[in-house]
């Protein structure tokens, strides 16, 4: 029965959002793109969600798709029951306030000739606001993100460093009240240490904003100490999904398992685990049959070539869709 392997992953009156076989296909000259290929899962109030996987198997497309900030082809994206694929584009411009995403390159997301104190309440400026109680409110963000009004006011993007343009990005987004917030790769460009404090900070405001998160990255690593919850995609697919004491202490999928080998371990001098990753991700025009890791999968057998894995929940409590799972004693 469709979907049923994944029915047990929505509990619908926890979920803010709930996302059903969401598909996302960009047609291009040379065919159609599968960057989503029906994904279902759900966004619980108050957890922070982490996506991770490699470059190109959907992340982004997919959490612009949540918040229909970007294309969708089929599928079904629910916000505390409202379809959001199916509202009127007013509702839509409402809804859309309390869904904000922030990106990779924070400098690059802020328009460079408006000063930080304008920027960072451009988001109210269609609500009726008046200009005092927005300049109240750009205080109030700054002061959250650890920016101080006086001296960041009247900085253009330029004037920032990076760690400092994503606290505007990420204030700028709260200036607005929202319930969820999707940070894409929000770390990626950053120093380590300034990596840590963004992570730190995202943690606190968490709290202080009453907000839902959903953090992608392509670092398994990064995920991990944020995380409830943790997503694992491969190709415009779900491989694993659960919480991070499972995910990362048993991963049952081979590619899950790959991923967390081809982190530098510090306890192995920086080196890696086991063999890193091989060969390339096949091109999302024509994924394989079957399972579409099978090309680069370590345990593939006949059956992965033949029929799609669904997913399963595994002994250790986390969802896998692998016909030849991993077991704990394996990992
Ligand atoms: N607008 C687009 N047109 C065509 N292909 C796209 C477009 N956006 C993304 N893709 C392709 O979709 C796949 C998924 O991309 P993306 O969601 O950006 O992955 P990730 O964020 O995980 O790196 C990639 O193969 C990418 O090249
Ligand atoms: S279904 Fe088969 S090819 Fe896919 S991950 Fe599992 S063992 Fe590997
Ligand atoms: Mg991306």
């Amino acid at each position: 029965m469709a979907g049923s392997g994944t029915a047990h992953l929505r509990p619908q009156d926890e979920a803010l959002l709930s996302v059903e076989e969401l598909r996302v296909d960009f047609k291009t000259a040379t065919g159609t793109v599968q960057a989503v290929s029906g994904i279902s899962f759900d966004i619980r109030r108050g957890e922070t969600l982490g996506i991770v996987g490699e470059s190109g198997c959907g992340k982004s497309t997919a959490g612009r798709a949540i918040l229909r900030l970007g294309q969708v082809s089929g599928g079904r994206v629910r916000f505390e029951g409202t379809d959001l694929l199916g509202v009127p584009h007013k509702q839509l411009t409402r809804l859309r306030r309390r869904l904000q995403m922030i990106f990779q390159d924070p400098v690059g997301s802020l328009n460079p000739r408006r000063p930080v104190r304008r920027l960072v309440v451009e988001g109210l400026a269609a609500t009726g606001v008046s200009a005092r109680e927005r300049d109240k409110r750009a205080r109030t963000v700054l002061d959250s993100v650890g920016l101080d009004y006086d001296r960041f006011a009247d900085r253009l993007p330029r004037q920032l460093s990076g760690g400092q343009a994503q606290r505007v990005a990420i204030a700028r987004a709260l200036a607005v009240n929202p319930e969820l917030l999707v940070c894409d790769e929000a770390v990626s460009a950053l120093d380590v240490s300034v990596q840590a404090q963004i992570i730190n900070l995202i943690e606190d405001i968490k709290a202080e904003f009453d907000l839902t998160v959903v953090f992608i990255a392509h670092d398994l690593g990064v995920v991990r100490t944020i995380s409830d919850r943790v997503m694992v995609m491969y190709l415009g697919k779900i491989c694993e999904f659960g919480e991070p004491e499972a995910v990362y202490a048993s991963p049952a999928h081979p590619y899950t398992r790959a991923l967390l080998d081809s982190v530098p371990r510090p306890d192995l001098d920086g080196h890696f685990a086991g063999p890193a990753l091989t060969g390339d991700i096949p091109s999302p025009l024509d994924p394989p049959s079957g399972c579409r890791f099978r090309s680069r999968c370590p345990r593939a057998q006949d059956l992965c070539a033949t029929e799609e894995p669904q997913m399963a929940a595994t002994s250790t409590g986390q969802y896998v869709a692998c016909h030849f799972p991993l077991t704990p004693a394996e990992t």
